[in-house]
């Protein structure tokens, strides 16, 4: 255990917007900092860092605490690393004490120990083939040189060599005590069928690969002579510490760049990154070559929206990757592209004309990715009519993955500019798409309303939820229609008691609802006990209550009157009721948000734009969820 005084000597050391400033871009506001929370996706930023206080909070999530914290959640760390970190940072010494930690945790720390161990003694051992070794000075320093990389950036990047050899690490990491299982779950040696170990990578450049935090996760090698026949890689396979479809490479070296420029360069291959670098274009990092994922995704946004893809000049290549680019639009990022001449890829261009006229390149050539698209797709097409329509259609998708509907519009005003299209009939047929995806949209909308609203830390007064009859719909439906399939997973009785479980403030104000809910919190019944249970019941109350819901259908049509339409059945619609009785009850939750943060503007300390855009966000939401509701057709 570390000594409590030493944590705090550390938490007084640590400057929290420059721990948290590495994973998030952050932005001034006032004596605190804001940006978008990297624990949950969000559009607008609730995450707030408070220097003063050396703490981090999200509004939206609710995940919050001091550096520690934040490092533990970011980054998978224990708190114990997550301590020796900090403090390996701020030249802080950490004492340790007693040491009282279980031994299952502590086994697994040691193997994530041992494996980073490994990896940098491999590090070690690959520069130092590289530099001071005759095999590694004669044939592969000439290959980097030949690539025009200077000693710094061989330095810099920690290239490396593997010697032509199947055992040469294996051995000498062995001999230095290393485990051979630990460096084969690190990845970088195999086991052969008799049970020997041979090296992963052999008569090969080395490029480590480093995470965001700049810890060292696997390694690349690249084969030298492009006559022989292996492969141009071997990569580090997927291990403990390194997941493929997590990783960019160059992000480390990177983000600071990428935060300062509010903009990142996306390339595919890991000389590309190395070589802009070197020609001091640092906003670069390279998805080493496959379709962009959702966390690498996430990874770029916690620095900037703005990305623009870099593009080979090959037109099959581009073609191939047009569609992850529409993850990116998704996710609200701006794309751009550049595409390079024919046969050329950033690090050959680049090289070709210097770091100046490359940036200037960019700059000049840089556009729109859905018009890049297009362009590209219909200048295919000739004059042939259905071709062209299918090439509207697919660019439409593209159109169709942005979320934010002024954006859009002014997209698809461009489009028929450059299409030469009709603007109605390109907005109708964007119409139809945007509705049949605007089902998942829904869940992602539902879910940030309760990640809000759900123990917002902030108390709501009961008084002020005075609506019973919404209530009073739940039960019923669930009486009804408890036994029934909610989704592959569940029944509709399984899902009603996890939201109200999983809401400790999602307050009842009808009596009878108020006790079977608190019967559900305590877990009176954590299963669905039936309709009967409450029928059958002998507690008179409950019996009669259940006899009443049942058969009256509470007098739904004169309580929702204003809000929804009636239908005739009620089988079509009770999931959309059940959706909508919850994002009803949260809506006066949010009210009550809106309430409270009305009020602390009026309160002198209070940092005003921070809570202007609190409530904007809030009214938004709040706004949403009214058009949602009302959308529902409630049935008797
Ligand atoms: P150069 O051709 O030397 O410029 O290398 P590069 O890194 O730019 O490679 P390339 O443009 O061919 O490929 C882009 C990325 O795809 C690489 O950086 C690798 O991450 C990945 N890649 C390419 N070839 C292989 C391979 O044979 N195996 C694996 N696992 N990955 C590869
Ligand atoms: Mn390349």
């Amino acid at each position: 255990m570390i000594s409590p005084g030493s944590i705090e000597q550390l938490l007084n050391a640590v400057v929290i917007e420059d721990v948290v400033g590495d994973y998030v871009s952050l932005k001034r506001s006032g004596s605190r900092y804001k940006g978008l929370c990297p624990f949950h996706d969000e559009k607008t930023p609730s995450f707030i860092v408070s220097p003063g206080m050396g703490i981090y909070k999200c509004f939206g999530c609710q995940k919050g605490g001091n550096a520690i914290q934040f490092l533990m959640e970011i980054d998978n760390m224990s708190y114990p690393e997550a301590a020796k970190a900090l403090a390996a940072r701020y030249g802080i010494e950490l004492i340790e004490t007693g040491n009282r930690d279980d031994d299952e945790y502590r086994e697994k720390q040691k193997v994530r120990e041992s494996l980073q161990a490994a990896l940098d003694y491999a590090a070690g051992f690959f520069e130092n083939q590289l530099h001071d070794e005759v095999e590694g000075k004669t044939k592969a320093m000439p290959y980097f040189k030949e690539r025009g990389y200077t000693y710094e950036t061989i330095r810099k990047w920690r290239l490396g060599y593997s010697p032509e050899d199947w055992e040469a690490f294996t051995l000498k990491a062995t001999k230095q005590g290393y485990k051979s299982e630990n460096l084969e779950l690190a990845g970088l040696i195999k086991k052969r069928d008799n049970g020997s170990f041979y090296d992963l990578y052999r008569n090969r450049v080395i490029f480590p690969l480093v995470g965001v935090s700049g810890k060292l996760l696997g390694f690349a090698g690249r084969k030298m002579s492009s006559t022989d026949p292996a492969p141009k890689y071997v990569n580090s396979p997927e291990t403990e510490l390194y997941k493929k479809s997590d990783f960019l490479y160059g992000i480390f070296q990177a983000k600071n760049a990428i935060k300062k420029q509010d903009k990142v360069y996306l390339t595919e291959g890991y000389t590309d990154v190395i070589t802009l670098h070197q020609a001091g274009i640092e906003n670069v990092v390279a998805s080493s070559g496959t379709a962009l994922t959702p966390s690498q995704i996430k990874l770029i946004r916690r620095f900037t929206p703005n990305v623009t893809v870099l593009y080979d000049g090959d037109a099959a290549g581009i073609k191939a990757s047009l569609r992850g680019i529409d993850l990116l639009l998704a996710d609200d990022l701006n794309v751009r592209v550049v595409s390079l001449p024919e046969g050329k890829d950033p690090d050959s261009y680049c090289s070709k004309l210097g770091g100046e006229a490359f940036s200037d390149y960019l700059y000049s050539e840089e556009q729109n990715f859905i018009l890049f698209k297009a362009k590209l797709l219909l200048s295919e097409c000739g004059d042939d009519p259905i071709k062209k329509s299918e090439a509207i259609r697919d660019i439409l998708q593209s159109v169709a993955c942005m979320n934010d509907a002024l954006k859009r519009n002014a997209m698809s005003q461009e489009l028929a500019r450059v299409c030469k299209i009709d603007e109605a009939l390109l907005a109708a047929e964007l119409g139809k798409l945007l509705r049949s995806k605007n089902l998942k949209n829904e869940q992602d909308f539902i879910k940030e309303v309760k990640q809000l609203t759900t123990a917002s830390g902030i108390e709501f007064p009961r008084e002020e939820l005075t609506d019973v009859h919404q209530e009073r719909a739940l039960f019923r439906i669930l009486l009804l229609h408890g036994d029934e399939t909610w989704d592959e997973n569940s029944k509709v009785s399984d899902f009603i008691i996890k939201e109200i479980k999983e809401d400790n403030q999602l307050l009842f104000n009808d009596e009878m609802c108020a006790l079977l809910v608190a019967q559900i919190k305590f877990g009176v019944w954590d299963k669905w006990p039936g309709q009967s249970y409450f029928t059958q019941h002998s507690n008179a109350d409950i019996a009669s209550w259940a006899a009443g819901v049942l058969s009256s259908g509470y007098e739904l049509s004169s309580a929702f009157a204003d809000n929804f339409i009636h239908v005739k059945k009620e089988e079509d619609n009770f999931k959309n009721e059940i959706t909508a009785v919850f994002l009803y009850l949260r809506k006066k939750k949010l009210d009550n948000l809106i309430k409270h943060y009305t009020l602390l503007l009026q309160d002198p300390e209070t940092d005003v734009s921070d809570t202007l855009e609190m409530l904007n966000y809030l009214n938004e939401l709040r706004s949403r969820v009214s058009k949602d509701i009302g959308g529902v057709v409630f049935t008797i």
